[in-house]
């Protein structure tokens, strides 16, 4: 079925798209006001999208219409801010922070979370998340209602335990026990079900054709 965006309203488009890129990481975001206070939330219009620089890009909605939700207002305002991934353990501690508090409440306070400070930038990162990512901003982008937040990556923590090689800076992925966004509100996915497909050369592809003959 084809749904032709020019001809539907932007919430059925939002729906459609939320529903069906899937799974979709989530970015805990944490900034900090001019006057220091903190500030948390998850949003799962999120990625990476390169490497040198390393720049990650969220998408912010508005809190109401024509007005920042607090993360863009404060990234615009400061220009630094640090995404936490979300593991399964912190399900719950995450989803607290997404309601809609007052721009002067601590979400890490309000949900028991526990602030570490960041080597590069002011605004902290989440004790309990194994991978935090120190960025500034790259560049703010309009979209639309959306607010198209890239950062330029200036450090990675990741918790000890959880790094496999420091030296060759392997990571053990599946020890981070991340979660990532499904559809709609509420449903979210592990990633214990993993499969391993092998990257291909030409000479192997050839050959895996000639046996298939
Ligand atoms: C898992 C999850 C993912 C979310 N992803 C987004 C998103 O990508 N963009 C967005 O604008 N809001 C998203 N939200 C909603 C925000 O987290 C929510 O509006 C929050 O109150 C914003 O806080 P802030 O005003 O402190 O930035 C998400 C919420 C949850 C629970």
């Amino acid at each position: 079925m084809l749904f032709d965006f020019s001809q539907i309203a932007p919430q059925d488009a939002y729906k459609l798209v939320v529903s069906s890129v899937v799974p979709r990481p989530i970015a805990w975001v944490v900034t900090q006001d001019a006057a220091g206070v903190v500030n948390a939330a998850p949003y799962s219009f999120f990625n990476a999208f390169s490497d040198n620089p390393v720049v990650v890009g969220i998408g912010c909605g508005p809190k109401a219409p024509g007005a920042l939700k607090d993360t863009a207002a404060n990234i615009k305002e400061t220009g630094q801010f640090t995404v936490c991934l979300v593991p399964e353990q912190a399900i719950h501690a995450m989803n607290a922070t997404a309601v809609d508090f007052a721009p002067e409440v601590d979400e890490l306070k309000e949900a028991g979370l526990t602030a570490l400070p960041s080597a590069k930038i002011r605004p902290p990162r989440i004790a309990e998340s194994p991978v935090a990512l120190e960025c500034e901003t790259f560049q703010l982008v309009p979209a639309g209602r959306h607010t198209i937040v890239l950062g330029k990556v200036l450090a990675i923590h990741i918790k000890d335990d959880c790094v496999l090689d420091a030296a060759k800076c392997y990571v053990d992925t599946p020890k981070l026990n991340l979660v990532g966004r499904m559809h709609g509100r509420g449903w979210y996915t592990r990633t214990t079900d993993r499969l391993e497909v092998p990257r291909m050369t030409v000479a192997e592809w050839e050959a895996k054709k000639k046996a298939a003959e």
